[in-house]
């Protein structure tokens, strides 16, 4: 099964039943659907040059990059109501080993909300086709997000994920 990038993107349905599956408190679950909404805002502020360039990206272009949860706090959090989205798009890429970005966070110190977000974003990214990739089959997609598990990615948020899949839960 290949799954349309417009369909695939972070599926609305499929972060609510991300953190509804989760340990997620009731009344944040829809935090994680807006947060998974809003994570990239970020990547405004990069040039497409390096945002779009599709393969070989200098240490320097990388650096850039990696500033997108930035970016996108300092967007978000002089904006009352979206102060809790922007602690959790901040932490979207945090690894339970601690090797994610920008602040090398490990395991529980990364927000629940944040760890399922960014299970949701790899999977997303898998499954799309983008400028620098092919779109990836979600059972090959299911493979690579299993092997991260624990690693790089929340080791429950990969299980839940898997469950949906194997549900064949509709993504809209
Ligand atoms: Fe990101």
């Amino acid at each position: 099964m290949n799954i349309p990038a417009a369909t695939a993107s972070m599926s609305p349905a499929w972060l609510r039943k991300l953190a509804g599956g989760s340990a997620c408190a009731p009344g944040r679950v829809d935090l994680v659907r807006l947060a998974g909404l809003v994570h990239h805002v970020g990547k405004i502020g990069i040039r497409d040059d390096v945002l779009l360039k599709p393969h070989d990206l200098s240490e320097d272009e990388l650096a850039k990059i990696k500033q997108h949860p930035l970016i996108a706090a300092e967007i978000l959090g002089p904006i009352r109501s979206a102060k809790e989205i922007a602690d959790i798009v901040l932490a979207h890429h945090g690894c339970p080993d601690g090797s994610g970005y920008p602040r090398g966070c490990k395991g529980e110190e990364i927000p629940l909300e944040a760890r399922i977000v960014r299970v949701a974003d790899v999977f997303a990214t898998l499954v799309e086709e983008c400028p620098y990739k092919p779109s990836m089959e979600v059972k090959r997609a299911m493979e690579v997000v299993n092997a991260l598990a624990g690693i790089k990615l929340d080791a429950d948020g990969a299980r839940i994920l898997q469950q949906l899949v194997d549900e064949g839960a509709p993504m809209i």
